[in-house]
């Protein structure tokens, strides 16, 4: 637990989770990652924006108590999103402290029973645009909807310029230092882009239009729930998410996924890498079973061909490309993307499967989608040819 001084006023209470090894029990972790909540100190009132898990409640009233004292003076809880990584906490802190609001979205107002039993005279529910006065100080909440969640909102400082944006501009990964220009800065944003990649990217329509949103205004800060601060490169994590989510991936970069429990597909994937290769593309190539989807889906947001090879498996497809196809389903990455198949099979051709899941993804999937033997024949070579053939047309 620490603490610390974003701008006069308002403070850092981090809670840093260094021992999780999945993120929604999906998402690697490899060094952690923390759960960012603010205090903004006004002169009639405290108001402390999104709070911890449910199992930091202790931690987090240490450090809150920390910065401002006591709880007496706090009189709202801001929920800018209702994900139990940010609230698990929230209804032992209104049980615990009976006088502590609730602020939220007029859309989380109507589902934050699903997830807490908050009594209904506890929440406060604010329209988009609406103020809260905290003498001296006004904080102005911002919709800012599937950012992650339906409900989401941003709530802004003004006349400080922070801008609170929760989940958007998060970074996986625990911090020791909070601000952009004291930590490694390069590493929070590499896993900032893992984190867009696996949280926000299928709601890349959202974040244009929440960029769209907050542009005229005056932001001096932007505090996540998640990693790093940013105040010395705030133009540069903008400027990040709006490449993130506009699909205008770089034509000649492929993106090469395979599984191969014996080598033979393998063998073909090299092969597929070489040709990628000689036609004009960067290649980065995947091996299914080594590499967690986590990374493959940030590498695909540069990618503008995915190419997908993969071994039948008990008349299905090879689990973990399996896994992967869901996911990029569940995640519409496919927008704007391309994608070939080649499918490795003893006795069961199934790239149909594979076809029909990346078009489901979103993705225009080149003909032919190629159904070769383990040990492709020659009817399989043609229609790699074929195939080859049709990627040089891209
Ligand atoms: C456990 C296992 C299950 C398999 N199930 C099927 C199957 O249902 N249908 C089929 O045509 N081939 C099946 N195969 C054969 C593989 O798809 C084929 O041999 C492929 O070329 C394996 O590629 P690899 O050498 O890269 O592992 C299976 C192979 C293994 C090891
Ligand atoms: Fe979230
Ligand atoms: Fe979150």
């Amino acid at each position: 637990m620490s603490s610390k001084t974003v701008v006069d006023g308002v403070y850092w209470i981090s809670v840093n989770d260094r021992n999780k090894k999945l993120f929604e029990a999906l998402w690697p972790l490899p060094n952690g990652i923390s759960y960012n909540s603010y205090a903004v100190v006004g002169n009639d009132a405290v108001a402390l924006i999104d709070a911890a898990p449910e199992e930091f409640l202790q931690d987090y009233i240490n450090g809150v108590e920390e910065v401002v004292g006591d709880f007496s003076k706090v009189k709202y809880l801001v929920m800018n999103h209702l994900e139990p990584d940010h609230h698990g906490a929230t209804p032992y802190i209104l049980q615990k402290f009976s006088h502590i609001k609730v602020v939220t979205s007029v859309s989380a107002s109507r589902f934050i029973h699903s997830l807490y039993k908050v009594p209904a005279d506890r929440i406060f529910a604010v329209k988009d645009g609406d103020t809260l006065d905290l003498g001296g100080r006004r904080l102005r909440f911002i919709y800012a909807p599937w950012l992650h969640w339906p409900e989401t909102m941003f709530t802004y400082l003004e006349g400080s310029g922070v801008l609170f944006s929760c989940d958007a501009f998060g970074a996986y990964g625990a911090l020791e230092n909070v601000f952009d220009d004291e930590v490694d800065l390069e590493y929070y944003l590499t896993e900032a882009k893992r984190y867009y990649a696996n949280i926000v990217a299928k709601y890349g329509k959202n974040v244009l239009d929440a960029l769209e949103k907050v542009k005229g205004m005056e932001i001096k800060i932007i505090a996540p729930s998640h990693g790093p601060i940013y105040r010395s490169n705030i133009g540069r994590i903008l400027e990040l998410y709006r490449k993130w989510a506009t699909p205008e991936p770089d034509k000649h970069r492929a993106l090469l996924v395979y599984g191969s429990m014996y080598g033979r597909t393998k063998r073909i994937a090299e092969l597929v890498a070489g040709k990628l290769r000689e036609i004009g593309f960067s290649v980065n190539t995947f091996d299914v079973s080594e590499t967690h989807p986590s990374y493959i889906l940030a590498e695909l947001l540069d990618a503008y061909l995915l190419f997908v090879v993969y071994p039948t498996y008990e008349g299905g497809v090879f689990p973990y490309i399996h896994n992967l196809l869901n996911l990029l389903q569940s995640k519409d990455f496919g927008k704007g993307r391309v994608a070939a198949v080649i499918n490795a099979h003893a006795w069961a051709p199934t790239s149909r499967q594979v076809v029909d899941a990346l078009q489901k993804a979103g993705f225009r999937v080149l003909e032919p989608a190629v159904d070769a033997k383990a040990l492709p024949d020659e009817k399989a070579i043609a229609s790699m040819e074929k195939l080859f053939e049709a990627v040089k047309e891209l």
